[in-house]
């Protein structure tokens, strides 16, 4: 990803208005909940404790990967944003909060298993659930990193959810995603354990997911099998 001062500071825009809408769709609320994103010199952070609603673009926090920043002071899990982006070349994008039904799962430190074949959005079969460490640790970014092998997503053990991204559209949708899978599997459990899908069956959920990339992806030469627009006269 490359980017200019111009670029930046539309991106700083852009993050105060992922921020925001995190908080209008549920899945965040007070001072909970941080956001990342990557920049040609290291990312952009959420600074710690200031509400969205009075937060500017010039309060985002350029940090580099060394730790070292300029500005207010970071987010208090600059660690596992920092240590995400250096391992995960894959996304840009790192998104945390507390939203209600992922973190009332992780109380009870469960993964979310293939009860429902959208438990593919993350990329696997299961999104899985971090051991429990104090937030702003290491132990924490390790734990965080260790659950999302192979995974865009996963639950924080006592704590909340991490959902990753290509952009910041994305990371908003899979944390919004995560938060609706994990409503459903709160309200399945109510009935009883519910049945998972075998892997074989999750594994060609996975495959038509990345095809499709779930509705996003053109196909203009209909080599997907799409549906596709149709010409206009
Ligand atoms: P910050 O305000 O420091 O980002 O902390 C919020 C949070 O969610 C900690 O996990």
């Amino acid at each position: 990803m490359s980017t200019t001062s111009t670029d930046v500071a539309a991106l700083r825009r852009e993050m105060v208005d992922i921020c925001r809408r995190m908080n209008s769709s549920g899945i965040n609320q007070g001072t909970a909940g941080n956001l990342s994103v990557r920049t040609d010199t290291g990312f952009l952070i959420t600074p710690s404790s200031l509400p969205y609603d009075t937060m500017q673009p010039e309060d985002l926090v350029e940090m580099d990967l060394d730790g070292t920043y300029v500005g207010r002071r970071p987010s208090s899990e600059w660690r596992f944003h920092r240590d995400i982006l250096r391992q995960r070349t894959d996304i840009n994008v790192v998104l945390h909060c507390h939203s209600i039904y992922a973190t009332t799962l992780a109380c009870h430190h469960k993964t979310i298993p293939s009860f429902h074949y959208m438990t593919g959005i993350a990329g696997g079969t299961t999104v899985r659930c971090a051991g429990y460490a104090t937030f702003g640790t290491q132990a924490l970014s390790d734990n965080a990193l260790t659950a999302l092998k192979d995974r865009t997503a996963c639950l924080l053990g006592q704590h909340g959810q991490i959902s990753l991204g290509k952009d910041l559209e994305s990371a908003l949708w899979m944390g919004i995603e995560i938060e609706t899978l994990s409503r459903m599997y709160v309200q399945a459990l109510t009935l009883g354990e519910p049945p998972v899908l075998p892997d074989d069956e999750m594994e060609r959920v996975i495959a038509q997911m990345r095809r499709m990339s779930y509705g996003n992806a053109p196909d203009p030469e209909g080599v997907n099998d799409l549906a596709r627009p149709r010409a206009q006269a």
